[in-house]
């Protein structure tokens, strides 16, 4: 194991919240672990005024540089492998990520949705929340297969829901639980905590860890 603090990048598309909240547990060493870079989509990603507030290079891989999906993921792998990450954050990154890309970073690239998953998946999750009339929603991360919003699930938080609500208030009722859950999935993972069985990940105690990468 090396013996330097572990490394991470965080892809987002937008406002960047979570990357915030990710941000302030690592600078405050709740996450062990040193963010290397943001890698965004979106040129106008408020996520990006976050990196350079944090000190931390900010990347834009902009699907619309690119003639297909196969350039474009051909050159966002070269921005992270740039940075030789351990883990791979999603944290709002708007875009399905091919299979070359999610087979390289197998177990060791998470996501955050806002939903407690296998319950609406994709886009709009918490209105689809509201309109099905479900009393309890919430947040899972979860590790990136090559199935949308289908990986193993490392931590779900859950929220009411109020007669009333819509898709905007419970999504930031929702978002307060995501600032907590992805910085403690984060931390699980950097120590060494988290163990795939299948589509089922344990959580190893404190002591005994399982085992990560090693190189
Ligand atoms: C978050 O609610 C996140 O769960 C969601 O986008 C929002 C990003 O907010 N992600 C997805 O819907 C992915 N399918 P943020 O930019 O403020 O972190």
């Amino acid at each position: 194991m090396k013996a330097e603090k572990g490394t991470f990048v965080v892809l987002a598309s937008g406002r960047g919240s979570n990357f915030q909240a990710i941000l302030d547990k690592a600078a405050e060493g709740y996450i062990p672990a040193v963010c290397k870079a943001l890698i965004t989509d979106n040129p106008d990603a408020y996520a990006i005024e976050r990196a350079r507030a944090a000190g931390i290079p900010g990347e834009v891989v902009s699907f619309r540089s690119f003639s297909d999906k196969q350039t474009y993921e051909t050159a966002l792998i070269a921005a992270i492998q740039k940075y030789d990450p351990d883990l791979v954050v999603l944290a709002g990154y708007m875009r399905i990520l091919g299979s070359e890309i999610v087979r390289k970073y197998s177990g060791r690239m998470v996501n955050i949705h806002p939903s407690l998953l296998p319950s609406f998946t994709g886009l709009h999750a918490q209105q689809q929340a509201v309109n099905y009339g479900v009393k309890v929603a919430g947040c899972t991360v979860h590790f990136v297969t090559e199935d949308m919003d289908a990986g193993p699930v490392i931590i779900q938080r859950t929220v009411p829901v109020f007669e009333g609500d819509d898709g905007d208030i419970l999504a930031d009722r929702i978002l307060i639980e995501e600032h907590k859950a992805f910085p403690e999935a984060i931390r699980l993972f950097f120590e060494r905590r988290l163990r795939i069985e299948g589509r089922v990940v344990k959580i190893g105690n404190a002591h005994s860890p399982s085992p990560g990468r090693d190189d």
